[in-house]
């Protein structure tokens, strides 16, 4: 059993508080690789920001539990080797969806695991959320459940309004499970096509597609029945179009990408969602920086000459979100 106290990591609750009250949004940005790692980290050094690094169960298949864990304890120690005294860095299970995934991450130094029940029937999801809670709760570590669907990598399906969490559903969901966020669905999805190109318009100018705003009637239904509760966003990465142009003009094929516009975010972030999920957005960072080098350098070959600007982009990209859109920055307790 390793707690993550011994790691040196915190749980959500306290920097939840803080954010809801303060109108902020704390990032959650996913992590596989070292560079990642390394890139979040300063951008959260530099930026004097909360974070939450967090693993999804790909992530583990990939680099393997033991190590991300060991990464996550490397990051507490990195940021206070950049000068940050007391860094607040949150190891989160991303998209747990079993009692013994959580329990396997509780037990070895998560500070947060979410349990996503939202593809089983409400009944179904509740006694699950609850069954983590309550073994989540011994060891002081935090919970985020989710209710409604997701389009994408939940239903395969893209976003429809049928699978938007139903606001007359959340008290009840709540108390009942005790968790300690709610992640929701108001139209964002996973992944960088969240729109079908029939669902936008089309920017006459640049020809780029414009998606449809995000469901923010639903979620202010949803605070005024939970005043205070934190709220998570899920599939926020906004698909940046400079990255998606460098991806495509250097041998990439990614037509049509389309992600959350900034703007929605950042009116996000000043309510009750405190957690904002970003994903893609790194990928894209990193793999529009790789392919450019290596395009603009075909004799080069060592890893370490195309990661370094890969890892550059991505501390631009994260440290722009967490100034520019989440407003996380400088609010270290
Ligand atoms: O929710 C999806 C996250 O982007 C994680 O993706 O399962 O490919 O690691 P992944
Ligand atoms: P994106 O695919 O939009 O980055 O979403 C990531 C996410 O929600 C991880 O849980
Ligand atoms: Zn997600």
């Amino acid at each position: 059993m390793v707690n993550f106290k011994d790691l040196g990591l915190v749980n959500t609750r306290e920097m939840f508080k803080r954010a809801v009250a303060g109108g902020y949004a704390i990032p959650a940005f996913n992590f596989n690789t070292m560079e990642q790692m390394q890139a979040i980290v300063q951008a959260a050094v530099e930026t004097k920001s909360p974070v939450i690094m967090q693993v999804s169960k790909g992530a583990r298949n990939y680099a393997n539990g033991t190590i991300l864990r060991n990464l996550a304890k490397g990051a507490v120690e990195y940021a206070k080797e950049l000068g940050c005294e007391n860094p607040e860095i949150v190891l989160h299970l991303d998209h747990g969806d079993s009692f013994e995934l959580c329990k396997d991450c509780i037990d070895n130094g998560f500070s947060s695991v979410m349990i996503d029940g939202s593809s089983l029937p409400y009944e179904d999801n509740i006694a699950l959320t609850k069954k983590v809670v309550e073994y989540a709760h011994q060891f002081d570590v935090t919970v985020e459940a989710e209710l409604g669907v997701l389009a994408g990598v939940e239903d395969e399906v893209v976003a429809e309004e049928s699978h938007y969490t139903k606001p007359e559903e959340v008290i009840d969901f709540a108390t009942r499970t005790g968790c300690d966020s709610l992640a929701i669905s108001i139209g964002t999805s996973h992944g960088a096509y969240k729109f079908k190109p029939e669902q936008c318009t089309r920017d006459p100018k640049t020809g780029k597609l414009v998606p449809p705003p995000l469901a923010f009637d639903v979620l202010h239904e949803i605070e005024n029945k939970l005043p205070g509760f934190p709220i998570v966003l899920h599939g926020s990465s906004s698909v940046p179009q400079d990255e998606v142009d460098t991806i495509n003009k250097y041998g990439g094929n990614l037509p049509d990408a389309v992600g959350i516009p900034e703007e929605q975010l950042r009116e996000a972030s000043k309510s009750a969602v405190c957690k904002i999920n970003i994903d893609s957005d790194s990928r894209l960072a990193m793999t529009a920086a790789i392919r450019k080098y290596l395009a603009e350098h075909p004799d080069h070959f060592d890893p370490r000459q195309y990661l370094k600007p890969a890892r550059e982009n991505m501390k631009k990209m994260y440290i722009h979100k967490i100034v520019n859109v989440l407003g996380s920055d400088g609010k270290l307790g």
